[in-house]
């Protein structure tokens, strides 16, 4: 067990099931094996310049070749610099030119049932006319344009045709506040404003202009607003200021030929809440994401043209950005869209999009993983769906007994699982299992992507050993790596470069076993520090969520006078009463599944968590709620604000 000061993490949780491929899905992959992986891996290794030179020759157009692969290091690491490409070029143009122009780009499906395909031909039209709106109003290359906006299809067109002209887009997720989206446009200087009427949400329709109109404001940059016309509530137009999209497409030509873009200019800027303090506009630029996206797509997906590729984050997300727009669309691939809520009209709304479209590979998240399990089988088990290939998971880890039941009850089976780990700030996938090639383990991201060079750190710097936990740096710069804090450079280099000089701060524990499989233990912050031994929010969470009533459990520290810390547990149950008998089975079962060392002090039974509007769990709330503390700090990225309070009232052990 390790000391108190030395920062390491104990790791107390035990998983010993491996799930090989199954062999016809490796024998039909591109990385078939593992030691194809380790080809690509070490290639990458030993001579990244050549490795991702002759991807970007080979998977990119260039207006003018670039002249370094890569220059510096650390945090002023620069890709293919000298040269000049465009992402909306290498997602639109490069397709049709391949002769994939006919092939869907997006089957999109509205919240109400309404449907849509785009082919890439289409597609390019109409991002080349929304390219067109956007010079009519000024804006050019370095422009800051704030979209606002359901997942429409016109979404990824307003994406598209930001990159483009080099606009630079900042998309705000539409469940954000006023207050969010002036804040965020203020800090960007955004000129123009891109927003619809409304938005279907469970079968409502939320008024986003209204939203939009009181940021604006406060967002004295902004010029124009545009507004798409999707659900028809009645919305006040400010003359001069606010245009309909119809009518600004109406008097669009669709011939707008991609600006030549430098490799290092910004593509867009994406908020992410620290968890404390203001967002900070995470920086991406245009080659190297761009061919990050579109390789490690390739890689983690294996990815095929006859693929129907489902991923059901939203684009207010990096995930959307990343994995619903640019890489699948670098590739070609066709891709679902959907526009509304999991549970509408009924808990069995995704299956019947995957069983109506032929869903082959499905990406969500384990939030949404863990309402189907608590919705219950019945409404999965209606529908066929035997169409899926392959299943992905992103934005949280997931807890192994949650892990098995997405493989069996969605996946049948047969679908290997990739856990993606990765962040805003890095861009693209930065570990996960190569579906064909990786055994996987219930709950690891098991192995880093070529081209990526983890490191597990203790507190002194020093790398730690097989199993001891610590923080995980990434030693090497990759192509899709943050370029910046927009406007904020000095936060840039304090929070992810200052640390460990030269190697990127993640944030985020992690432990390596003894296969040399990667284990995600939670943010640094969040450690549980009991008797001097420090553990990991999802280790304890885990052996709570092993239980068959728990549905859902957030597991905190707390001040207590002997051990430092006690732990805390919120949990949601499901099939049982919140009884005291519950409570001393559940100690009782983490007792058995981690020892008495993991055992909390505080079982709160709660209807619900405090999740962040991309459904990550709060856990900063529930350390002051445990506390007994006023909840301090931004809660602007709190979804339902009515959580807390409920958890406050709620009865304690
Ligand atoms: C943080 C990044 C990744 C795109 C969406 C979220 C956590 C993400 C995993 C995973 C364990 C994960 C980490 C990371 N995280 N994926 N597979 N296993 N943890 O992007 O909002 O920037 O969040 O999400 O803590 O640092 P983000």
């Amino acid at each position: 067990m390790s000391d108190q000061n030395t920062g390491q993490i104990d790791n107390v949780l035990q998983e010993d099931r491996l799930f090989p491929p199954p062999a016809e899905f490796s024998a039909a992959a591109k990385i078939g094996s593992m030691a194809d992986y380790q080809t690509l891996y070490d290639a990458a290794l030993n001579d990244p310049d050549k490795f991702w030179g002759d991807i970007a020759k080979e998977e990119m157009h260039w207006f003018k070749p670039f002249d370094t692969v890569c220059t510096q290091s650390g945090k002023d690491a620069q890709w293919f610099t000298g040269g000049q490409t465009n992402i909306s070029y290498n997602c639109l143009d490069a397709n049709i030119e391949a002769g994939n122009g006919d092939r869907a780009a997006i089957i999109w499906e509205g919240e109400p049932g309404d449907q849509r395909t785009l082919t890439y031909t289409q597609l390019h039209a109409e991002v080349c006319k929304f390219a067109n709106a956007l010079k009519s109003l000024d804006v050019g290359v370095g422009d800051v344009v704030s979209i606002y906006m359901p997942m429409t299809p016109e979404l990824a067109i307003a994406m598209l045709a930001c990159t483009r002209i080099g606009a630079v887009h900042s998309v705000i997720f539409a469940g954000f506040s006023a207050e969010a989206i002036a804040d965020r446009n203020n800090d960007a200087s955004a000129k123009v404003q891109i927003t619809s009427d409304g938005l279907f949400r469970r079968g409502k329709v939320l008024p986003l202009k209204a939203t939009v109109d009181t940021a604006l404001e406060k967002s004295p940059t902004v010029k124009h607003c545009i507004v798409l016309k999707r659900a028809e509530n009645e919305i006040a137009m400010t003359e001069g200021r606010d245009v309909w999209w119809h009518d600004l497409m109406d008097a669009a030509s669709d011939d707008c030929p991609a600006t030549p873009l430098d490799s290092e200019a910004t593509s867009f800027i994406l908020y992410t809440s620290g968890s404390t303090g203001k967002p900070k506009g995470i920086r991406h630029t245009t080659a190297g994401y761009n061919i990050w996206v579109k390789k490690t797509f390739q890689w983690v997906f294996d990815w095929k043209p006859e693929d129907v590729y489902w991923c059901t984050a939203d684009c207010g997300w990096i995930t959307g950005h990343s994995y619903i727009v640019y890489g699948p669309m670098a590739n070609g691939a066709t891709c679902l869209m959907y526009e509304g809520a999991p549970n509408h009209p009924a808990p069995n709304r995704f299956w019947d999009i995957v069983e109506r479209h032929k869903v082959t590979i499905l990406y969500t998240a384990p939030t949404a993983i863990r309402a189907f399990v608590q919705w219950g089988d019945e409404h999965i088990k209606k529908h066929d769906l035997s169409s899926l290939r392959l299943l992905g998971t992103v934005g949280e880890g997931i807890n192994p007994e949650t892990w098995v039941w997405y493989h069996e009850t969605i996946g049948n089976k047969n679908c290997p699982i990739v856990d993606t780990w990765w962040q805003t700030e890095t861009g693209g996938i930065m570990m996960s299992p190569l579906p064909g090639a990786t055994a996987t383990k219930p709950g690891s991201c098991t192995q880093p992507l070529p081209g990526i060079v983890p490191v597990i750190v203790d507190e002194s710097l020093t790398e730690v050993g097989a199993n001891q936990g610590g923080m995980l740096c990434i030693a090497k710069p990759w192509p899709g790596m943050l370029r910046g804090i927009w406007g904020d450079e000095k936060r840039f280099e304090e929070q992810y470069w200052s640390m460990f000089p030269g190697n990127y701060l993640t944030g985020d524990n992690a432990r390596v076993d003894d296969d040399g499989y990667y284990w995600i233990m939670g943010r640094i912050d969040d450690v549980i520090n009991v008797s001097g031994h420090r553990l990991s929010t999802i280790e304890v969470e885990s052996a709570m969520v092993s239980h068959p009533n728990v549905a859902e459990c957030a597991a905190v520290g707390r001040p207590h006078e002997i051990k430092g810390q006690a732990i805390a547990v919120f949990i949601s149950i499901k099939d049982a009463e919140p009884t005291d008998e519950l409570r001393d089975e559940l100690k009782l079962h983490v007792r058995k599944e981690i020892g008495a060392l993991a055992v909390p002090d505080d079982i709160r039974f709660t209807q619900s968590l405090p999740k962040t509007r991309s459904g990550k769990i709060m856990r900063r709330l529930l350390r002051d709620i445990a506390a007994g503390r006023e909840t301090a700090g931004d809660v602007s990225t709190l979804e339902d604000l009515s959580v807390l309070a409920k958890l406050k009232s709620d009865d304690k052990s």
